[in-house]
């Protein structure tokens, strides 16, 4: 148990830069979940937990509802070259979501995966404080983004959490950094001005 009380710290302190608190905690406990359900947690266990975080589960349901978004969105997927179908759902601190999917191109270096369409719809409908990013598979193991989609995480959802499922409910979640330390940002060339 000590190390998903870890794991929610370490998720809340990265979040704590939006606001809505209510739903940081609530994606910072979920995200520990998550990385627990690794080392099989029972019901009672993230009963508890959640006790003792002070989290009603009812608060969970934005990132359940993201994490099926992400997977449903696979349908709208364009893949008819690898037909290999990626879903993602970016959510808001505001609680809003949004969705997208891989769209491949006969031209196969132009495809654009699911993550990138996902925070792209997303940016381009107003929204910019993200709390959460889910992609989605139809793997066993969850699968991770690409290096591109990486470099557009760090600098869309530098403080999302980013949840990998797969399709027998196995979830990784990381932070952006961990996701792609060390990334290029524009701070750099800021710098030589
Ligand atoms: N793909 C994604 O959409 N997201 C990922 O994280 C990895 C790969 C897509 C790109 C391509 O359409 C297909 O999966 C196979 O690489």
């Amino acid at each position: 148990m000590s190390g998903a009380q870890s794991d929610f710290e370490r998720f809340r302190e990265h979040l704590s830069a939006h606001g809505n608190g209510g739903l940081v905690h609530a994606v910072a406990a979920r995200a520990a979940i998550g990385n627990w359900r690794a080392a099989m947690c029972s019901q009672d266990d993230v009963r508890q937990l959640l006790e003792r975080w002070g989290i009603a589960s009812a608060a969970l349901e934005p990132i359940e509802h993201a994490l099926a978004a992400a997977w449903n969105a696979r349908a709208a997927a364009y893949a008819p070259y690898s037909r290999f179908h990626v879903g993602a759902a970016v959510l808001g601190s505001c609680g809003r979501l949004w969705c997208g999917a891989n769209v491949e191109n006969s031209s196969y270096g132009l495809t654009l995966c699911a993550e990138r369409a996902a925070l792209a719809a997303a940016r381009a409908a107003g929204g910019e404080a993200f709390l959460l990013l889910c992609v989605a598979a139809d793997t066993e193991e969850p699968i991770s983004p690409c290096g591109a989609c990486r470099q557009w995480i760090v600098e869309l959802a530098p403080h999302a959490l980013v949840a990998m499922v797969g399709s027998k409910g196995a979830e990784r979640w990381c932070t952006p950094a961990e996701l792609l330390p060390w990334a290029f940002g524009s701070e750099m060339f800021h710098r030589q001005l």
